[in-house]
Parts: C-alpha cells; sequence; structure tokens
C-alpha cells in the first residue's frame, strides 16, 4: 500500500499487541523481511516500509557517499521522515507496542532514530549495524533495550563499528545486548534464533 509518504506492507495482528516495524537493507523492499518478521512472532502486526532513497535504483533509507561513509544531514532528515510514517501508520492500524527489526541500512536508519530520541521502541533488533551518526544528541535511552546480531567475519559492520554503536546506546543508558555470529555481513539461521530468543525474552521481562 502507499500512505504516509511511503510504499509498506502492513499485516494486522488478531491477537497480539505487538507490531514488528521491518526494515529491509539496501536492494531490499518492502517485502524482504516480512518472512522474517513472521519467524520471530507467529501473531505480531507486521509494518514494513520501503526505503525512499535510491542508489543507482536500490531502494535505502538514507544517503551514503561511500560504502560505510554517511550522509548524516540526510540520515537525520530520513530518520525524522520515517519516524513521522511510522507514528502516522500507528495510529492508522492502531500499533502501540512496536519492536523495530532492521537488516544493514535498516538497522542503522533504526538506530538513528533511537539515537534522535525520534520513537521510543519497545525493543530493536538491529542485525549488522554500524553507527549512523557520528555525534549523536545526548539524550537518555534509559527503558530502550536492543539486541545487537554482529558478524564475526563481517568487514563492513565489522567490531570496531559495532562496538561504537554499542557505546554510544549505552552510554545513553539503553540496555544492550551483542550477539556475535559465526558469519558475514549475510543473516544466517543464528540470527534468527538469537532475534527469536531475545524477542521471547522481552514479552517475558
Ligand atoms: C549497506 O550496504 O547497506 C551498508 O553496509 C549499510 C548502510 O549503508 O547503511
Amino acid at each position: 500500500m502507499n500512505a504516509f509518504g511511503f510504499t509498506y506492507q502492513f499485516v494486522p495482528s488478531r491477537s497480539s499487541a505487538r507490531a514488528l516495524l521491518l526494515l529491509h537493507g539496501t536492494g531490499g523492499d518492502e517485502n524482504d523481511l516480512l518472512p522474517l518478521g513472521r519467524a520471530f512472532d507467529e501473531t505480531a502486526a507486521l509494518l514494513s516500509p520501503r526505503g525512499r532513497v535510491l542508489e543507482n535504483g536500490a531502494p535505502r533509507f538514507f544517503r551514503r557517499l561511500a560504502e560505510g561513509v554517511f550522509d548524516e544531514a540526510d540520515v537525520i532528515a530520513r530518520a525524522e521522515e520515517l519516524a513521522q510514517f511510522v507514528q502516522d501508520a500507528a495510529r492508522e492500524h492502531r500499533l502501540s507496542d512496536i519492536t523495530a527489526v532492521g537488516y544493514s541500512n535498516g538497522a542503522n536508519i533504526a538506530s538513528a532514530i533511537m539515537l534522535l530520541g525520534l520513537i521510543k521502541f519497545s525493543g530493536a533488533i538491529l542485525f549488522r549495524p554500524m553507527v549512523p551518526l557520528s555525534q549523536p544528541p545526548e539524550i537518555t535511552l534509559r527503558d530502550q533495550r536492543a539486541l545487537i546480531s554482529a558478524g564475526g567475519l563481517d568487514p563492513i559492520a565489522n567490531s570496531v563499528q559495532v562496538n561504537a554503536l554499542s557505546d554510544l546506546l549505552r552510554e545513553r543508558g539503553a540496555d544492550i545486548e551483542v550477539v556475535t555470529q559465526p558469519a558475514g555481513h549475510e543473516l544466517i539461521e543464528a540470527d534468527l534464533k538469537s532475534g527469536r530468543d531475545w524477542l521471547a525474552s522481552l514479552a517475558i521481562a
């Protein structure tokens, strides 16, 4: 569907208060992460927008100047735009308990939204994330949690990036769990298990 400035997929839930906000990687679209979202939670509503930036035809959530070099002014503008979409879609579809699940570029816009204090997610699962903003504001992120699932062999979202991001989030009070998978930038079965287990632990906490 098309509304609030974005093309997106929405799968309603009949029995769960939880919604998963699914944010794809570079070159993906709104359909990519629907199976993953469903595998994470059989009953949650799924909200999955397509990134509005095109890089040689490949959808992304913000502009980059080169691999791993982000246009930070665009990161901020796009994070604000996406946060507005999420708020509009949440009102329209009556969603309140929203957990973000992002892969790569999608993880980076999710953590930008967190670091800018634009939305308080119930949780965030960040697969292969990097640092989206070099100097985010000094706000408190107490009561916010995220799972970072890194690839030990990932040349892009490498351990320097992952440690810097987890430090930024922790310095602001967020509760961050980091798992390192025996993988590169691509997701493996162990990522799915880590995400599922972490989400289940949120439901219990
Ligand atoms: C990507 O390929 O999407 C990058 O590794 C992450 C990004 O550019 O945000």
